[in-house]
């Protein structure tokens, strides 16, 4: 069992590039499989738990994959369409996105209910919608989503809501149907904008990236190319809060266009925060005074990511007055704030939806345990501007997608350690 232990108040100094995005890079990696033929290059690959997951299940399907240094080839070449057990999609709710290509592939597919962070129902429901819309035979069934052998055609989808990996599923599937299939109701984050650049390099003609109408006109077979991941917007926004919450920091962080994080930035200037953006980078100090903030409300892109709520919650805390913090998008969301008590910081939930933070909070180191990728990360930050050691255990939540996150915040002169305990 790892876990953090972190020594609070150390200033944060220097400059840290992220990592590509985790959520670019899933739904690429599942890309790679519509190639009939050659290897597909992936570049700027996270080193995280998930890419690892992911990887294990197309390795499962016969693809050779290969990664090193953030490169990753995979030559899906001689793909088997194989039921995929729970152990290897119980792991991560991503693996979801296996089912655009396989039934795009091979028109079938057949797939135990993904796992990962529970943070919501998260219900199949958006992607099994759009892929019946293109033909796809849905049958039902209780332990597994079952698609029977059939023909997918070209057309028009409404998806039922806006959601992430629901489009790109729909992107997948739709990138091998010859004539034209409008995708409307298209979620928009720059993930999803990753994946529609990958697969015109593979010869797919989609228009409409970045809006929420997609028209594509996909191709049966699409060609090995070489695509580099975007950037984690995500961990641009994790290390600002960071260097805002902690006395004495100035961090610069690199690698990514801050203008995905528009809302974000808005909402951090709003509460005091001091931040530059450049082209590729942000530089943000450390705000001895910050005040609550208009009601905070997480959106669907371009609005305020539900990825950084409970990050974000850490500069209310830390804010003179009350903030109201209204989460539409997922309803498990809130868990972390039981353990943010333990550090001081003064909450009410009062639905699964919405909170007050009550600010202002000094943070004080405690024991304390992640209950989800973003809530971990945000217990590590909180710990950072922390007086005192605390510890912080479930790491492995954060090993899912934050590469690196303690090396890196070692380089910024943080005093965090990884242990590994006995188990007791
Ligand atoms: N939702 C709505 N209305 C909408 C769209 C979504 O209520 O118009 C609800 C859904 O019902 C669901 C939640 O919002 O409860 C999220 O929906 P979505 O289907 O978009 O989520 P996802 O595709 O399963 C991806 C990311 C998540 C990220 C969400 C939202 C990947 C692999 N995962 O999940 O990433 O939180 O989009 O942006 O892309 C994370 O990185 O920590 C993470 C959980």
């Amino acid at each position: 069992m790892d876990t953090f232990v972190i020594t609070g108040q150390r200033p944060l100094r220097g400059t840290v590039t992220v990592s590509g995005s985790k959520n670019a890079v899933l739904p690429c990696l599942a890309a790679t499989l519509l190639v009939h033929r050659g290897r597909t290059t992936l570049t700027n690959v996270p080193d995280i738990a998930d890419v690892h997951s992911f990887i294990a299940i197309v390795e499962y399907l016969g693809a050779k994959v290969a990664f090193k240094r953030h490169t990753l080839t995979v030559d899906a070449s001689h793909i088997r369409n194989r039921e995929l057990p729970v152990d290897l999609v119980g792991k991560i709710r991503a693996s979801i996105l296996l089912l655009g290509p396989l039934v795009g592939r091979f028109g079938s597919a057949q797939m135990a209910y993904p796992g990962g962070c529970v943070i919501g129902k998260r219900s199949a429901d958006a992607h099994l919608h759009a892929l019946k819309v293109l033909g796809a035979s849905v049958s039902p069934s209780t332990n597994n989503i079952v698609i029977r052998p059939g023909r997918l055609t070209a057309a028009r989808i409404v998806m039922s809501e806006m959601s992430v990996t629901a489009t790109e599923n729909a992107l997948l599937a739709a990138a091998t149907l010859p004539g034209t299939t409008e995708i409307r109701l298209a979620a928009s984050e720059p993930h999803v904008q990753d994946l529609c650049l990958m697969l015109q390099r593979m010869g797919v003609k989609i228009a409409g990236v970045g809006t929420s109408t997609l028209v594509i006109c996909g191709k049966r077979q699409l060609q090995a190319v070489k695509h580099r991941i975007v950037g984690d917007a995500i961990e641009m926004g994790t290390f600002a809060v960071a260097a805002t919450i902690v006395p004495g920091s100035r961090i610069t962080i690199r690698g990514v266009n801050p203008e995905q994080l528009d809302a974000f930035w808005n909402k951090l200037t709003e509460a005091g925060g001091h931040v530059t953006l450049g082209k590729q980078s942000a530089t943000v100090r450390y705000a001895p005074k910050l005040q609550a903030t208009s009601r905070l409300e997480t959106r669907v892109y371009p609005g305020f990511p539900t990825d950084l709520q409970a990050p974000f919650a850490l500069v209310l805390a830390r804010a003179n007055g009350v903030t109201k913090v209204f989460e539409t998008l997922f309803e498990g969301r809130f868990n972390y704030l039981a353990e943010l008590e333990k550090m001081h910081v003064r909450s009410e939930v009062y639905n699964p939806h919405q909170a007050l933070i009550i600010g202002p909070t000094e943070f004080k180191a405690a024991v304390v345990e992640s209950c989800d990728l973003r809530a971990g990360a945000t217990l590590v930050l909180a710990a950072l501007a922390a007086e005192g050691i605390s510890t912080v255990y479930n790491i492995n939540y954060i090993d899912r997608g934050y590469e690196r996150f303690a090396e890196k915040l070692t380089a910024l002169r943080a005093a965090i350690e990884r242990r590994v305990l006995p188990n007791s």
